[in-house]
């Protein structure tokens, strides 16, 4: 796409939004796995530079800082929420000297596609109106801002839901909340917004009625459909967008060559990336920044978060894996645990009941059944039997494993870290291990077995006399 050097875009992002019923500011709520304001400035990244990005913050400016800051955008403090029109007032500073186009936007409103905002930009380039605004039909158009047409067509002006008369609440036509302004006649007249007589609020919508009484025209740009300028106020909008940005997500990945089983109880966020004929099962949620190869498969109910999968890999279902990699061929699950940087290599397996924690499992080694892996480094074809378990923590500090390679370690073994097994060692089962074991040597850390012959007999024996005395 291509971006203009002149656009600017303010976000508004101040508000409260006490209808979410929340101490968490509205805009930090999250939905299609980013925060909303997330959203809107990444929409925003795709029409204009980061420099010209502001967000407007007030309500837990801190955290609103935190959660976009990184992305390279400023900020303009409104300390007191006073309404739209005062919030980007704030802005005067900052603004007022970047001329060219002035694109101000909601931070609760993060559902419109890019392409939206560059059409509006485009129509506002090519335009010598003061403003564009975007408007829709709504079947329903409760509490928005309605656009007042005069006979001609030309719009007139916006009356909010509070200050309407009964002939302006029947116009279905509503304000999206999202303009493009010429940034020179914007800040020639913005002075000129007083406080709303109804809400006591500088309203930005009087806008259209200040530009319209200086002599400039006021252009709507209508978008058919509605669903991408839902707003949310409440938590039943937030669920209803999620669902929508889920929808969004996994219909581009079915498109790219994908498969998506039961695409509606499935969870994708927005940055996944997954390759050619992969499949998705019902239920699972891939989240952050995972990246999935082709021909790959993740299991019915599984979560896979911020993690990385080449191709060919597997989880099979009720597997959680987070922040971890699966490289070419491996297999995980079903129920296995990988956590904080492990690394499944080239067609190695964690089977049912493993858990892997920062554990390096080695080409084609196995972990097959119930163990616990943790801080471990495990080399290639090694087999880790089942109920293994490094002890790797004492109660103050975490000790690393090492088991090299070709080892084959008995089950129900209990490795106590630190410890070294070396490569094509043998661990007897039900080990108590506690020093290294050599290249190639027999570790056996268990009490010697003892057969007494017919004791259970004569015990059995001693009770029935002892019963019947
Ligand atoms: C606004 C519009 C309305 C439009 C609707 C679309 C006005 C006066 N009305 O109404 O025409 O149909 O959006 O969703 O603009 N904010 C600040 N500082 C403030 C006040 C608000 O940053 O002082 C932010 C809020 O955090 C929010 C956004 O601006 O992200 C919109 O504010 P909100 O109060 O929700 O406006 P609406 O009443 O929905
Ligand atoms: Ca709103």
């Amino acid at each position: 796409m291509n971006m203009a050097n002149d656009v600017s875009v303010v976000i508004l992002a101040a508000g409260l939004g006490t209808r979410m019923k929340s101490r968490q500011a509205k805009v930090l709520h999250r939905a299609g796995g980013d925060t909303l304001v997330g959203h809107v400035v990444n929409t925003a990244l795709e029409s204009a530079r980061a420099e010209r990005i502001f967000v407007v913050v007030g309500h837990q400016a801190d955290k609103v800082r935190e959660a976009v800051g990184p992305r390279g955008v400023g900020f303009i403090e409104q300390t007191e929420q006073k309404g739209t029109g005062h919030a980007v007032l704030c802005g005067r500073d900052q603004l007022a000297l970047l001329g060219g186009l002035l694109v101000i936007c909601y931070g609760d409103c993060p559902l419109v596609r890019k392409e939206t905002i560059a059409g509006l930009i485009q129509q506002q380039a090519n335009s010598s109106a003061a403003a564009t605004l975007i408007s829709t039909y709504l079947e329903d158009p409760t509490g928005y801002g309605r656009v007042i047409r005069d006979a001609h067509g030309n719009v007139k002006a916006i009356v909010e839901q509070k200050a309407a008369n009964s002939e302006q609440l029947r116009v279905r036509e509503i304000n999206a909340g999202i303009y493009c302004f010429n940034a020179e006649l914007f800040w020639k007249h913005a002075h000129e917004i007083q406080p709303n007589s109804v809400a006591n609020e500088y309203y930005l919508t009087d806008m259209v009625e200040i530009l319209i009484r200086a002599g400039h025209a006021i252009q709507p740009y209508v978008i058919d459909d509605p669903g991408e300028l839902l707003g949310i106020n409440t938590r039943v909008e937030l669920a209803a967008v999620d669902r929508i940005f889920r929808e969004r997500t996994v219909r581009d990945l079915m498109l790219s060559g994908v498969t998506i089983e039961r695409p509606e109880t499935v969870t994708i966020d927005a940055q996944v990336k997954i390759g050619m004929d992969s499949v998705v099962e019902p239920f699972t949620r891939i989240l952050g920044s995972t990246e999935i190869g082709e021909n790959c498969r993740i299991g019915a109910c599984s979560i896979v978060s911020n993690s990385r999968l080449a191709d060919d890999a597997e989880v099979l279902p009720f597997s959680h894996i987070a922040d971890s990699t699966l490289e070419r061929g491996a297999h995980a699950g079903p129920f296995a645990r990988l956590r904080m940087q492990s690394q499944v290599e080239a067609k190695a397996v964690v089977g049912n009941f493993v858990e892997l924690k920062k554990t390096r499992l080695g080409r084609k080694s196995k972990a097959q059944h119930l163990a616990y892996l943790g801080d471990s480094t495990i080399g290639e074809g090694a087999n880790i039997g089942a109920g293994t378990i490094t002890c790797n923590y004492d109660g103050v500090k975490k000790s690393p494993t090492t088991i090299g390679d070709g080892a084959f370690i008995g089950s129900n073994s209990t490795l106590v870290a630190p410890v070294e097994i070396g490569p094509g060692s043998y661990i007897a089962a039900g080990s108590v291990i506690t020093q290294q074991v050599p290249e190639d040597a027999l570790g056996i850390g268990r009490s010697r077995q003892a057969v007494k012959p017919g004791w259970a007999k004569a015990k059995r024996d001693q009770n029935v006399t002892r019963a019947e005395s």
